[in-house]
C-alpha cells in the first residue's frame, strides 16, 4: 500500500496546493465503508496492543495528532485505518478564519510541512454536534483538542465537549495564534490547568510547545503537573520564519523534528517519573522512530505529517512494527 501511495497517489495529490489536498484527504475519509474495508486488510496483523493512557484504554499507542481533523468530521475512518486513538480539533469557542493565505508549505525532500493556519475552524457548537454523533466505540478512543486565548473560553470548550469524548487535550502551543503564548508563562499555565482540573471529570493532557530552552520546558511541565494535568503531548510544531507564508512565519512539522522530540520526551519523563502519561509527537514517520520515542520514555505517540507523506497505511504499519519490537 505504501508503494502505491508513494508512487501513484502522492505525485498526483502533491500537484494540488497543500490546503486543497488536505481538504481532498478529509473528504475522501468521509467514505467510511471504503476505509473499513481498507482497515480489514491493513490492520489484519496489528495484533493486541492495548495501551492505557491516564485511564483511557486505546487499541494501540499510535494516535493521529490534533489538526488533521479540525472539525471532527472523519474520526471514525481514522480509527478504521489503524490509529489506536484519535485527536479531533483544535476547537475554539468561536469560528475562526485563521491567518491569510498562503499559510501552508510542503518541503517534500525533507518530509516536512510548514503551516501557519492559525486555527481555522467552525467553532464550538458545530464541533459539539459532530462529536455527539460519534458511536460509543469511537468516542471512547477520541481526545478533543481545545484552545483559546482566555481561560473562560477554554473552560467553556472543556465543559461542552468533555462529556462526548474520552479525554481533553489543551493546546497552549500553536505558534500561529496570537495571544496563545500567554499560557507559556508558568504561573498563568498553572492557573489555567487548576481551573480546568476543577471542571473536568476525565483525563486532561497538555500539548506542550517545542521549546529549545530545556529549563523553561521543565518549568512549564512542572507548572501544569502541579495544576493537575494527567498527561503531556510533547510537542507541537517548531516556530520558524518563512517568506513564502503570508504572515512570514509558521510551525515546522515532520521528519526534522524527531531529534528534538526524543530529547523533550526524555526530559519530560525524567522530570515526571513514572506517574503522568507522556505522549511523543513530532517527526515520527516509521516504526523505528516510534520505538525510539517510546524507549525515550513515551507511553504512546502521535503523528500528522507522516500521514501526508506516507499515506493511509502508516498507522497500521507503525503499530505492526512496534509490536514486532516490543
Ligand atoms: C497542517 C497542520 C495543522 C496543525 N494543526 C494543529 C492544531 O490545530 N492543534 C494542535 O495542537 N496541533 C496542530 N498541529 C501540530 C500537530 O498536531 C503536531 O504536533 C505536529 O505536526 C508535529 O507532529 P508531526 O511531525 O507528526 O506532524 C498541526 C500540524 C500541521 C502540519
Amino acid at each position: 500500500m505504501r508503494f502505491i501511495y508513494r508512487f501513484l497517489i502522492r505525485p498526483v495529490v502533491f500537484r494540488l496546493l497543500p490546503e486543497v489536498s488536505h481538504r481532498f484527504a478529509v473528504d475522501s475519509f468521509r467514505l467510511r465503508p471504503v476505509w473499513r474495508l481498507f482497515g480489514l486488510f491493513a490492520r489484519s496483523s496489528d495484533g493486541d496492543q492495548r495501551t492505557v493512557l491516564s485511564g483511557i484504554e486505546v487499541r494501540n499507542p499510535v494516535g493521529i495528532a490534533a489538526g488533521f481533523d479540525k472539525n471532527c468530521e472523519v474520526l471514525g475512518s481514522l480509527l478504521d485505518i489503524g490509529f489506536g486513538y484519535v485527536v479531533g480539533g483544535t476547537v475554539t469557542l468561536d469560528a475562526r478564519q485563521g491567518t491569510p493565505k498562503p499559510r501552508m508549505i510542503r518541503r517534500s525532500k525533507e518530509g516536512a510541512l510548514i503551516n501557519a493556519l492559525g486555527f481555522p475552524g467552525r467553532g464550538l457548537a458545530p464541533a459539539r454536534k459532530q462529536l455527539a454523533r460519534l458511536s460509543p466505540v469511537v468516542s471512547a478512543r477520541t481526545l478533543i483538542s481545545i484552545s483559546g486565548t482566555e481561560e473562560d473560553s477554554i473552560r467553556e470548550c472543556l465543559v461542552a465537549l468533555e462529556p462526548l469524548v474520552a479525554g481533553v487535550e489543551v493546546n497552549i502551543s500553536s505558534p500561529n495564534t496570537a495571544g496563545l503564548a500567554v499560557f507559556q508563562e508558568p504561573v498563568r499555565l498553572r492557573q489555567l490547568i487548576e481551573m480546568l482540573s476543577a471542571a473536568k471529570s476525565k483525563p486532561l493532557f497538555v500539548k506542550m510547545p517545542r521549546l529549545t530552552d530545556s529549563g523553561a520546558f521543565i518549568e512549564l511541565i512542572q507548572a501544569a503537573h502541579e495544576g493537575g494535568a494527567d498527561g503531556f503531548v510533547t510537542a507541537n510544531t517548531l516556530p520558524i520564519a518563512h517568506q513564502g507564508l503570508a504572515v512570514g512565519k509558521g510551525g515546522l512539522s515532520g521528519k526534522p523534528l524527531l531529534e528534538s522530540t526524543l530529547e523533550l520526551v526524555e526530559q519530560a519523563r525524567k522530570h515526571l517519573g513514572n506517574g503522568p502519561t507522556v505522549i511523543g509527537c513530532g517527526g515520527i514517520s516509521n516504526a523505528e522512530d516510534a520505538r525510539a520515542v517510546m524507549d525515550a520514555g513515551a507511553d504512546a505517540v502521535q503523528l500528522y505529517t507522516a500521514l501526508v507523506f506516507e499515506g493511509p497505511g502508516i498507522a497500521s504499519s507503525i503499530s505492526r512494527g512496534l509490536r514486532a519490537t516490543r
